[in-house]
């Protein structure tokens, strides 16, 4: 039993830490405190290593120096500094012995330690080191520092590192952090640490000092800037880009500068160059949530390098491609079409010809549904729900695609940011990026169906929801794609909850070894599924193939999946965030 007084806590007698030796006592809050009895003077200190929350009481003291028993770090047993690399410094307490009784200055509970572990995420980034990052993050967040902050510490760790390297591939990085913190916010706790911790370490590595980009001198207008920007983008310069792009900043026109980047993705000879939208919406998504001062570096250099990238000699029907679309777009950016009445548009045909390997009948589908005025959210849509059908009934026997079909599911849902940013020109062409990625697939064995028929599913032999759910995470965790498409199916005909399945489906799928894989398309499902669960038809509401959603994301994942657990360092870095040290944990 302690006794208080002010910040002075009362924690054992003299008599029970003898000389030489060390004890370990309880404060009421379940803080464990190391006690150590060394050369007739008593120390104490946070019993949980600040590596890996080992006991310090099992740890060794020689001259004034503690060291861990597990891996050795050692800290002045005064003043808690370490002196090794990627371990945060521990925390001593101020003692007295008042008439045989030791006495502590515990100090106030406030989280003050915010620097000290964001520097410890900066080193575990750099490091790529899982458990360094998740004990940072679940120390960072335990202390109420913002996700924001710790989400801006990433990105500045990723703007350095892609500003850094020479190839335009920081894409999937920027994709994973983005697509994360998306992911992230539809969780709590472990789960929601489980993905910052995934996100942050799929961007880690190395990264070097660069000189900084200067913008250029005097006062440049910005039509001298788009254009050249323009003709760059084509003769693939990028670092004349970024100039550029550091100079637009610099002049004030940041709202024009994300319009100007997808201008040149978009542009015809970019058929093929698929991760240009990607990546740009997810730039542009880091703007949203950061602004520009902190994701500047990474949107000027990843986005310069996209838009300004050599693309060599096109093979016989990328070339054919280019040459069709650029036939085809300035009738699109002149034509001023009214709305055309929903009735009107037929979705099977649509469909069809982008199937119809035929890249020429695919784009004057593109090109005559634009010019007949049909809405670019109900064409996306579109795209969207057609990706997730053919995911849905892809054959796994031999090579399933998972790879270019969810390409094709990401890219045209990316459409909506591109319109959002770049506006309906930008997203108008970008829907030849999206045929083009459909023909591209061709080979794909997925048989031919309308997307507008019923599904027609009987329903799960369950008898309730919490039934269906657990059969469906069953087949999911025991790598049953032959099933669980199915399930999912009838689960959702059963008239259960799809924001559930998709929210436990979700939680299956980020505890897996395949979680880095399966963040941007999980992210984009959920907001698929979301949009579909509206009233609006032009965003999928009420559509018969808006289910596919959820049963090509349930079948793609179990699919992939390994059924390797990589929540250990997690796991371990809440119950270390919570303050208990591992031989605690080992006995829960
Ligand atoms: S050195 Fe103490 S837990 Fe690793």
């Amino acid at each position: 039993m302690t006794k208080a007084s002010t910040q002075w806590v009362q924690v054992a007698a003299l008599s029970d830490v003898p000389a030489g030796d060390a004890k370990a006592v309880k404060l009421v809050e379940g803080r464990s405190i190391a006690l150590f009895n060394v050369d007739g003077r008593i120390y104490a200190t946070d019993n949980q290593c600040p590596h890996m929350g080992y006991p310090l009481t099992r740890g060794a003291v020689h001259h004034g120096i503690l060291t861990c028993d597990w891996h050795g770090r050692s800290f002045d047993l005064e003043g808690g500094g370490c002196f090794n690399y990627e371990c945060d410094d521990l925390q001593t307490f101020p003692v007295e012995v008042r008439k045989n009784e030791i006495w502590i200055e515990v100090g106030d509970a406030q989280y003050k330690r915010r620097d000290e572990h964001l520097r410890l995420l900066w080193e575990g980034l750099l490091s790529e080191d899982r458990w360094t990052i998740s004990k940072a993050i679940a120390l960072l967040l335990k202390g109420k520092v913002p996700e924001e902050e710790i989400v801006q510490m990433i990105l500045r760790h990723l703007g350095r590192r892609i500003a850094s390297s020479e190839d335009a591939d920081g894409g999937a990085e920027v994709s994973r952090l983005i697509n994360g913190l998306k992911v992230g916010r539809h969780y709590q706790d472990a789960d929601r640490l489980m993905v910052l911790a995934t996100a942050a370490c799929s961007v880690a590595g190395r990264s070097a000092e660069r000189l900084e980009v200067v913008p250029l001198p005097g006062s440049v207008a910005w039509e001298s800037i788009d254009r050249w920007t323009r003709m760059f983008s084509h003769d693939g310069q990028s670092g004349r880009i970024e100039r550029c792009l550091f100079t637009a900043h610099h002049l004030n026109y940041q709202d024009k500068i994300l319009p100007l980047l997808y201008h040149c993705a978009v542009e015809p000879h970019f058929v093929g160059f698929v991760d240009n939208l990607l990546a740009l919406g997810y730039l542009a998504e880091s703007v949203e949530t950061f602004g520009w001062e902190r994701s500047s570096e990474v949107v000027f250099n990843l986005g310069a390098k996209l838009v300004g990238r050599r693309r060599g000699e096109p093979e016989r029907f990328r070339r054919d491609a280019v040459e069709l679309m650029t036939s085809l777009v300035p009738k699109i950016e002149t034509a001023d079409p009214p709305p055309t009445a929903d009735s009107d548009y037929d979705e099977d045909a649509f469909v069809s010809a982008l199937l119809s390997v035929n890249i020429q009948k695919s784009f004057e589908a593109v090109s005559s549904a634009l010019l007949s005025g049909v809405k670019l959210d109900r064409l996306i849509t579109t795209l969207v729900l057609l990706a997730a059908d053919r995911m849905a009934r892809t054959p796994v026997n031999v090579d399933a695609g998972w790879g270019v079909l969810t390409t094709e599911l990401n890219l045209a849902a990316s459409l909506r940011t591109a319109q959002r940013h770049g506006g309906d020109d930008v997203a108008a062409k970008g829907l030849f990026q999206a045929a083009w990625q459909v023909f591209s697939d061709r080979w794909l064995n997925i048989p031919s169906r309308q997307l507008t028929a019923s599904l027609q599913a009987g329903t799960l032999k369950v008898s309730n929801e919490d039934d269906g759910v657990a059969v469906i995470l069953k087949s999911i965790a025991s790598l049953n794609v032959q099933d669980v498409g199915r399930q999912v199916l009838e689960y959702l005909e059963s008239g259960y909850s799809g924001d559930r399945l998709l929210h436990e489906m979700g939680r299956a799928m980020l505890w897996d070894d395949t979680n880095i894989q399966v963040l941007p398309t999980l992210r984009t499902v959920f907001d698929e599924w979301q949009l579909s669960s509206g009233s609006d038809p032009n965003l999928g509401a009420g559509h018969p193939a808006r289910y596919q959603l959820l049963v090509g994301l349930a079948r793609y994942a179990t699919d992939i999946r390994t059924n390797k657990d990589s929540g250990s360092a997690t796991n371990t870095a809440m119950r270390f965030a919570e303050g208990k040290t591992t031989v605690e944990a080992f006995e829960e």
